[in-house]
């Protein structure tokens, strides 16, 4: 049976692809965290799987969360800047023989996401990985836009009327539990990009998340400075605006990202798409 470490297991996605395997079984699951006594809770539901202690800004808790690992999910929390060289390296030592990074949509293409380094190093590493190259995720509605929506009843991003690709995470979940509990390396050095079958806009967006929850909900596009200002009068962090920004206003000026159809192919069905989404997460997003 394959022992496998979750990075990020207390985040949106670390959560789901532990929730997949464990529902899948046939693998042990490290859950990997920095607080083990915050996070035991909230993890209790998954009877079996091992709570470690691993800080990406720690390389001593690289070690023994690696020890006896056949299979690593790593993920790059928004806050921690490194490229993972030393974690790779590691992981290598320790004779993990499976790598799946989450990356995002887009990443082969683009040397300023910073998920661009990881996969060069991966690729570099001599370590067999899979990179998984998800979408905007829906679950945003439910996390870094929550509050806008269930308190103001508003959208507030700087997006007009690009089109964006959507994923759940609850797909990206199953999918890296098909990736990892495959037998075989027909994954290994495959990059999948994550995408739900159809791109919306945020006035699309917006018009189901009003017919789903029974509410009028507004779509409200600033300005990039308005939109600065605004999130720094409510005391978000610097950084955490520049990205939210960039996120969703430089979409008004590329190309439309391409539909993917590997979540169909990966998992047998149709991804999840933004209406379910809604119609299945009422009480979480208002
Ligand atoms: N949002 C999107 O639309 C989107 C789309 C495509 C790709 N992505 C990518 O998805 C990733 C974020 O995934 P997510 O939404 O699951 O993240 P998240 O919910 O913000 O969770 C981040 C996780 O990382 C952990 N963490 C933070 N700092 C750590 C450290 N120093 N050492 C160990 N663990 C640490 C956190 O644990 P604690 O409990 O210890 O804080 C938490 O479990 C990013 O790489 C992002 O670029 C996002």
């Amino acid at each position: 049976m394959k022992t496998i470490l979750i990075t990020g297991a207390t985040g949106n996605v670390g959560r789901e692809v532990i929730r997949a395997l464990h529902a899948r079984g046939g693998a042990v699951i490290r859950a990997g965290m920095r607080d083990v006594a915050r996070a035991a809770p909230d993890l209790a539901a998954f009877d079996g799987i091992e709570l470690m202690v691993f800080d990406f800004a720690d390389p001593h808790t690289y070690a023994p969360a690696l020890a006896g690992c056949d299979a690593l999910f790593l993920l790059r929390p928004p806050q921690v800047t490194d490229a993972f060289g030393k974690l790779v390296s590691q992981a290598k030592a320790a004779g993990v023989g499976h790598i799946v990074f989450l990356s995002v949509q887009g990443a082969e293409n683009n040397r300023f996401i910073p998920h661009h380094k990881t996969e060069e190093l991966l690729r570099r590493s001599g370590v067999p990985f899979t990179l998984l190259r998800p979408a905007y995720f829906t679950q945003n509605f439910t996390t870094t836009l929550h509050e806008d929506l269930a308190r103001r009843h508003r959208v507030f991003v700087p997006a007009g009327r690009a089109r964006f690709t959507l994923i759940d995470v609850r797909d990206i979940g199953d999918v890296a539990a098909v990736v990892f509990l495959d037998p075989g390396p027909r994954h290994h050095g495959q990059a999948y990009a994550l995408t739900a079958r159809y791109r919306l806009n945020f006035q699309q967006m917006v018009d189901q998340l009003s017919a789903g929850l029974g509410v009028p909900i507004t779509y409200v596009s600033p300005s990039p400075w308005r939109f600065f200002w605004t999130k720094r009068r409510e005391n978000l962090p610097t950084g955490f605006i520049l990205i939210m920004t960039l996120l969703h206003y430089l979409p008004r000026f590329a190309a439309e990202p391409p539909l993917s159809p590997a979540v169909t192919k990966l998992l047998g069905r149709e991804p999840t798409e933004f209406a379910q989404f809604v119609a299945e997460n009422r009480a979480a997003l208002l």
